[in-house]
């Protein structure tokens, strides 16, 4: 990785502010000590820590309005996984999901991956994996898709497929709108589609484990509405 104090200069476009890039002297939030075990006591932001990043990484006003819509799903989907007895870490879930497109305005700017970008930027901010593994996946998870064990990067995919721009839609209406923003080429077309057909499973499998029926719910700031 580019050394803190030597912020990249992309060969399309101008070097970073300096207002994007961590600071020289550390990361942005500060991490606190560590236990001897590698999962206690991890650093986890709150809201408004997430919020800070949206500030230092430049994040464009409609991208945080989708985000705290994504946000206000992937906790309840994790206040349902608590109460069906899944061992679930809220905070972590919903740190996840504010930062999953931090740097979908850098890689509209400069290209690249915004997922996986998002993800090193978060694990260097946080120093959480946890958190960084649901951003850097929030796409396409390549593994099963087993609610019980990854619960939080499944449900930013699935969270993140509810949510078009601030709107909380169907994912037939969000895939609609996948199609037509990005699907310029084949190979893109296939991609969305391959997406498609993973977060059908997912959503069938949270239905599941968590029982309740989501293909037939939408969701509010009151938690999850069945839909009339
Ligand atoms: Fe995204």
């Amino acid at each position: 990785m580019q050394a803190k104090d030597s912020p990249p200069s992309p060969a399309n476009g101008p070097p970073l502010a300096p207002s994007v890039w961590p600071q020289p002297h550390g990361p942005l939030l500060s991490v606190p000590a560590r236990s001897e075990h590698p999962e206690a006591g991890r650093f986890v932001p709150n809201d408004q820590e997430c919020r800070k990043l949206w500030d230092d990484f430049a994040m464009p006003p409609h991208i945080r309005e989708h985000s705290e819509q994504v946000a206000l799903i992937a906790t309840v989907l994790g206040e349902l996984a608590l109460e069906a007895g899944l061992p679930v870490d809220l905070p972590e879930v919903r740190a996840s999901a504010l930062l999953h497109d931090l740097a979908k305005d850098y890689t509209i700017k400069h290209g690249g991956n915004h997922a996986l970008l998002g993800g090193a930027w978060v694990v260097e901010v946080t120093g959480n994996p946890a958190i960084a593994q649901g951003v850097a996946h929030h796409v396409f998870w390549p593994w099963e898709e087993d609610v019980r064990n990854h619960f939080l990067p499944l449900a930013i995919i699935y969270a993140d497929k509810r949510v078009k721009h601030r709107n909380i839609v169907t994912l037939d209406e969000r895939h609609q709108d996948l199609i037509e923003r990005y699907g310029k080429t084949k190979y893109i077309r296939e991609r969305i589609e391959m997406s498609k057909q993973q977060v059908i499973t997912i959503e069938q499998e949270l239905s599941r484990e968590l029982n309740v029926d989501l293909h037939a719910s939408t969701f509010d700031s009151r938690g999850l509405v069945q839909r009339t």
